[in-house]
């Protein structure tokens, strides 16, 4: 089968029943995707299936033929992370980094359609994810940083476009 991952056309074998997560890990060799509980409760295996979260661990690899498929190895162009990303990383959003792959890949999608969240909505969005190490709050922190970042900057430009 063949689908786009991060933009380039990638082709693999699969079984039948094989899931997108251990397609996409094993056959792909894209690894930052990460598997917990492999029945939708963790959200460890989030990605993008053409451009909206979904957990890979509840989707079968044949499903995703045809589409595109963003992992968090797509989030960073070349060595610059992107902003959520280095948020994660002044906020200190991360220890072990198990659950931040799968964190990171909602929040990107949820940010492009909530530019204005709240403390609770991002609470509310957290809870599809696991995190055993953080307590929650840094993540939280972070993403409501990246959310005023982006509107402070899109702010500038219609101020410099007027
Ligand atoms: Fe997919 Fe836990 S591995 S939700
Ligand atoms: Fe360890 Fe979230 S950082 S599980």
């Amino acid at each position: 089968m063949t689908l786009r991952l991060n933009g380039v056309v990638r082709s693999g074998a699969c079984e039948p029943r094989e899931l997108l997560s251990d397609f996409i890990r094993h056959e792909l060799g894209a690894t930052g995707t990460h598997v917990g509980c492999e029945h939708g409760v963790c959200g460890a295996c989030t990605v993008h299936v053409d451009g909206v979260a979904c957990r890979s661990c509840l989707m079968l690899a044949v499903q995703a033929e045809g589409r595109g498929i963003d992992t968090v190895e797509g989030l960073a162009s070349g060595n610059t992370l992107s902003d959520l990303q280095d948020a994660f990383r002044r906020h200190h959003a991360l220890q072990c980094g198990f659950c931040t792959a799968g964190i990171l890949m909602s929040c990107a999608d949820y940010l492009m359609r909530v530019p204005d969240p709240t403390e609770d909505d991002v609470r509310e969005i957290l809870s599809g994810h696991i995190c055993r190490c953080t307590g929650y709050t840094p993540i939280v922190e972070a993403v409501l940083d990246v959310a005023a970042l982006r509107r402070n900057r899109s702010g500038e430009k219609e101020v410099s476009h007027a």
